[in-house]
């Protein structure tokens, strides 16, 4: 019968026959898959196992903790945290075009993942890399263009001749939903099984226009809130992800206290999906919409305006760049 607890025994054992004593590399993204699969392999191999998790300050708030705290306490894995948060930023000064932005930031994720799995495998032989492949990432690596591949996506592809790993892939049967199965068998904190897609190049494509600190604080303390509200309200599992966008070159009129505001608009974009490859935009309750404005308003100095984005999928994408 093919239950969870049978899927988990499987894997494992086919990860101990395929890796030996052998050590494996995994690269964190925060993100549900690269989560279970990284706590299946450690299952497996233990400490032979280590982590990898690069900062490279697109993240929103939060979520570098979570990996550090949450997901070392629930698995004692061995992790390696990179803070390249100063490379990420210079390298994306002056860039506004979003393919540019992805390029850029995959390219720079690439470099110091493979920096990082340079220094460990001088300090003994990494053999394996560890990923988070699911079913219809084979089915899709397969197939012809879609959607999915309109936005280049990242993952660490692409490392160079002499880092040659043997990957290990233990979701590459699953769908999302069993991989999450899988997480809470596993002992998994339901804030990273149950986690809203994130895209990789993070808050990187979600400040319109040139990527910089400021921006990148403001729209984390607005993302922060708007989460926090929708969390409260009990939406999370309603909504397939609700980004928020700060428009940054943009600047409107408003007014507070006193005075006169010339502050930036941020855009909530709550959608519902299936898989990501048509989205509905969610009907979110006025008065979660009312308070998500009211604090972010109040709390954050930079911007003075909320806005709803009320565009499908298509002839809008889920995210703005
Ligand atoms: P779009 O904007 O194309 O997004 O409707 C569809 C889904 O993909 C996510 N997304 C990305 N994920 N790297 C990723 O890993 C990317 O460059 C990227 N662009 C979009 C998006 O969040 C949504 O879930």
């Amino acid at each position: 019968q093919w239950t969870t607890s049978s899927i988990v025994d499987e894997q494992i054992a086919k990860i101990r026959d395929q890796v030996g004593t052998g050590r494996a590399i995994c690269a964190l993204s925060g993100g549900v898959d690269s989560a279970v699969a990284a706590t299946l392999v450690q299952r497996a191999i233990g400490d032979r196992l280590t982590c990898v998790f690069v900062d490279h300050g697109l993240l929103r708030s939060g979520e570098r903790a979570q990996v550090e705290r949450d997901f070392v306490a629930a698995t004692g894995v061995n992790l390696v945290t990179v803070d390249a948060r100063e490379r990420f930023l210079s390298a994306l000064a002056g860039v506004t075009d979003p393919e540019q932005k992805r390029k850029i930031i995959g390219r720079e994720f690439i470099e110091v993942f493979e920096q990082s799995a340079r220094e460990l495998t001088a300090q003994g032989d990494y053999d394996f890399l560890v990923q988070g492949t699911l079913y219809p990432d084979v089915v899709e690596s397969g197939g012809g263009a879609d959607a999915a591949n309109i936005k280049s996506h990242h993952n660490v592809g692409g490392l160079p001749e002499d880092l040659r790993f043997q990957l290990v892939e233990p979701l590459r049967a699953l769908f999302k939903d069993e991989v999450r199965r899988v997480g809470l068998e596993l002992g998994l904190p339901e804030t990273i099984v149950h986690r809203q897609p994130f895209p990789g190049p993070g808050l990187g494509i979600r400040v319109i226009g040139e990527v910089t600190q400021d921006r990148l604080d403001t729209l984390r303390a607005a993302d922060a809130i708007a989460r926090e509200e929708l969390t409260a309200a009990g939406l999370d599992r309603d909504i397939w992800q609700c980004p928020v966008v700060l428009l940054a070159d943009v600047r409107s009129v408003g007014v507070q206290g006193d005075g006169r505001t010339y502050g930036h608009p941020v855009v909530l974009r709550p959608v519902s999906s299936e898989d990501a490859m048509t989205a509905d935009w969610t009907r979110l309750p006025y008065d979660v919409l009312e308070r998500i404005s009211t604090r972010i308003t109040n709390e954050v100095a930079e911007v003075n305006r909320v806005t709803l984005d009320v565009t499908s999928k298509p002839p809008g994408t889920i995210e703005w760049e």
